[in-house]
């Protein structure tokens, strides 16, 4: 099986990566993996160093709304996974356009390579962030979209769009939406590595609005290995959650990662709310346990203590992300 990885040089496209050829991910060991990546700020060929000597791996720097790279890429894989995206909401409200480039025109770009070349099959990398927000109970998979950000927009668009190259060309398409991910290799902009980071550096960390808006925190192995269970058996044109961590509100998890660096409320500044900021995100799961086995395996407790102490020992990685 030879396997196209876009972005595979960031925080989850990379891990996914690393596994794959450690042969941690329930999946077949891969004859070859290629990675797309046309490392933008978030993509970093470091975080590819475990396995950057595996005679297996090959990496292309390249946009993913370049055609004619996205062609030959594409050319010769059994598989594609497909992380590359711009990834912060934060820089969505900023300014939207690379997100609607990369998110939706990229995913196309993508999709026509791999109809044209007759890719076994696609697998694409969503959110749940594409539902919006929910009060009570959980969102299933057949629950209508609702976006509040450009980014989730963005990513509603290219979910729709694989969704679509399934119905209209009988491309064979998995979509998985997972909730927010926490791990080693996150670059310093979201808000775990960034609290974690400024706390480890003295300084203060940004807490928005009441603190209550709530995430379900799901370790990044945990999201690697709900995507391989999907890649091996989940079925064409279907969509699977992957989630299952811990929710938590903003400021249970302040307290959390101050708890864990030694630092007390005094080191957290409040500042206006995210403009739109959802709510509540929550998932159900229930699809992707019962037809795939799946389980989420790190609980939050030992994920966020390995994680903390990941960036407490790798400064020389973290650093010059900030600078
Ligand atoms: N981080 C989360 O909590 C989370 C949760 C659910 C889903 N997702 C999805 O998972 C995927 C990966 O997220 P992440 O957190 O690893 O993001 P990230 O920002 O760390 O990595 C994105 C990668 O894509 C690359 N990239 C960006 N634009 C590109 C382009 N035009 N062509 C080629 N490569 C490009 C970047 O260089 C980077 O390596 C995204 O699709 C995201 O929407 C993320």
């Amino acid at each position: 099986m030879r396997v196209l990885v876009t972005g595979g040089a960031g925080f989850i496209g990379s891990e996914y990566v690393r596994e794959l050829l450690r042969g941690s991910l329930p999946v077949a060991a891969p004859a070859a993996v290629t990675v797309l990546d046309k490392l933008t700020y978030s993509g970093n060929l470091a975080n590819l160093d475990p396995v950057r000597d595996d005679p297996r791996l090959t990496f292309v720097q390249g946009d993913i709304c370049d055609a004619a790279v996205v062609d030959q890429a594409v050319a010769g894989h059994d598989v594609i996974v497909h992380f590359a995206a711009e990834s912060h909401v934060d820089r969505s409200i900023e300014g939207a356009a690379p997100f609607v480039t990369t998110n939706v025109l990229g995913t196309q770009t993508l999709l026509d390579a791999a109809l044209r070349h007759g890719t076994g099959r696609f697998v694409h990398v969503s959110t749940d962030e594409v539902y919006g927000s929910i009060e009570n109970g959980s969102w299933t998979e057949d629950w209508p979209l609702a976006p509040n950000s450009p980014y989730s927009a963005s990513k509603a668009g290219s979910d729709l769009l694989a969704l679509a190259y399934f119905r209209t060309h009988g491309m064979d398409v998995v979509v998985t939406r997972c909730s927010n991910n926490y791990g080693h290799y996150q670059f310093p902009e979201k808000v775990i590595p960034l609290f974690v980071t400024n706390l480890l550096d003295g300084g203060t960390v940004p807490l928005y609005g009441d603190g209550g808006n709530i995430r379900d925190w799901l370790h990044v192995h945990d999201h690697c290995r709900g995507i391989a269970l999907v890649q091996d058996k989940g079925r064409p044109g279907e969509v699977y959650h992957i989630g299952g961590g811990t929710e938590l509100t903003n400021k249970e998890l302040t307290a959390r990662l101050l708890a864990a660096c030694g630092a007390g409320w005094d080191r957290v500044t409040p500042v206006t709310d995210r403009k739109g900021h959802d709510r509540r995100y929550s998932l159900d799961i229930s699809k992707i346990s019962q037809e795939l086995g799946y389980s989420p395996s790190v609980d939050l407790e030992t994920g966020l203590a390995q994680t903390v102490q990941w960036y407490r020992d790798n400064r020389a990685w973290w650093e010059p992300l900030k600078r």
